[in-house]
């Protein structure tokens, strides 16, 4: 449904993206990011390949990097906070065994930042409810959430305004499902400065150049669909999830998404992970038929993985240093989210 306005505002916010990519080689210093994940589950391929490498290409190019790990955003959509803890000791794990090196980005969840969640009370009376419903994110997820729209749903991308914003983060690494959140949290800040004092910056949302990875399927890879690669499964899950992936009965193997979702969501994979062209793989394989393609596929990806595995395994056998290595994050993200509150409190003139 996308009317005049939200492709002209896509536009301009692809334009923006563009243009902080160009100077970020120059002055990669001058920016802050700031990303995160839910943790609901552990992360797959579709991550990695999404906005994981991503994340660390920004880290080692310089800029001043923030995750968060979402943990208030899990209830956003449902009931429980089962395996909360375990999720967030494996996000943590997946972080640092894809390459984010806790010496230079901070780590840390939300509910461990009371001065980050108080942003909220003043970011709240800059949106009015109108605003809050027409977000396209925030409806899909409603919907396929099948649950009532609670306020935290409603009001998640304003929190999200605070996640970016404690920081002073002026880049978001980000697919394009949340950039309605990120015009959000620009108007945010500019009625902030307006109303009270130049406190933030405006972030531009910075559109991730990787492909989306499908599924199994060829459907978005997700972990409820159960066509997702999870970056901590063994070599064997690994191999029995691709053997049991739909393909079709043509023997010889072609590159075509629309037609052969199964097959070429395959193709999509084993080119991610040999920097090949899905089609070259499908013209090697060519009449040998999908168990064949299945084979180079899983061996291609436990190839690719097997490293970032290692080096998961090494980590998980030392639970002491994942939990300090987020113990020094939250208390980094403290004291920066008191610095701002501290500022948006002068700015409000509620210093007593
Ligand atoms: N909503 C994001 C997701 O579901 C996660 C997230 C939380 C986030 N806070 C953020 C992303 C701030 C960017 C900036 O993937």
């Amino acid at each position: 449904m996308a009317s005049g306005h939200d492709s002209d505002t896509f536009l301009a916010q692809k334009k923006m993206s563009d243009e902080v990519k160009a100077g970020l080689a120059e002055r990669p210093g001058s920016y802050t990011m700031l990303t995160g994940d839910r943790p609901t589950g552990r992360l797959h391929l579709g991550h990695y390949f999404g906005t994981i490498v991503e994340r660390v290409k920004l880290q080692d190019a310089g800029v001043v990097p923030y995750i968060v790990v979402a943990d208030y955003q899990v209830i956003t959509d449902r009931d429980t906070t089962e395996h909360i803890a375990d999720n967030v000791h494996n996000m943590v794990i997946d972080y640092l065994a894809c390459g984010i090196d806790p010496e230079r980005t901070v780590i840390f969840t939300h509910s461990a930042v009371p001065a980050l969640n108080q942003l909220m009370l003043p970011f709240l009376s800059l949106v009015s409810e109108a605003e809050l419903l027409r977000n396209p994110t925030v409806k899909d997820e409603q919907e396929a959430s099948g649950h009532a729209l609670t306020g935290l749903l409603l009001t998640y991308p304003v929190h999200q305004a605070c996640d970016i914003l404690f920081c002073k983060g002026n880049i978001v690494p980000v697919g394009k499902d949340q950039l309605p959140h990120i015009e959000q949290t620009r108007q945010i800040a500019r009625r902030f400065n307006d109303r009270y004092a130049p406190v933030f910056p405006e972030p531009v949302g910075l559109l991730t150049e990787s492909v989306l990875i499908p599924g199994l399927d060829g459907r978005k890879m997700s972990k409820s669909y159960g066509n997702a690669i999870s970056l901590s499964a063994t070599a064997e899950e690994t191999a029995k999830l691709i053997k049991k992936s739909q393909t079709d009965s043509e023997r010889m193997i072609t590159f075509d998404p629309d037609n052969r979702p199964g097959v070429s969501a395959l193709l999509t994979t084993a080119g991610l992970v040999t920097g090949r062209e899905p089609e070259d793989i499908a013209a090697e394989i060519g009449n040998e038929g999908s168990g064949a393609l299945k084979r180079y596929v899983t061996e291609s990806v436990n190839e690719y993985l097997a490293p970032i595995r290692s080096r998961r395994e090494e980590l998980a056998a030392k639970p002491d240093y994942v939990r300090e290595v987020l113990a020094a994050g939250n208390a980094k993200a403290n004291e920066v989210a008191e610095a701002t509150l501290a500022e948006v409190r002068e700015a409000m003139g509620m210093v007593y």
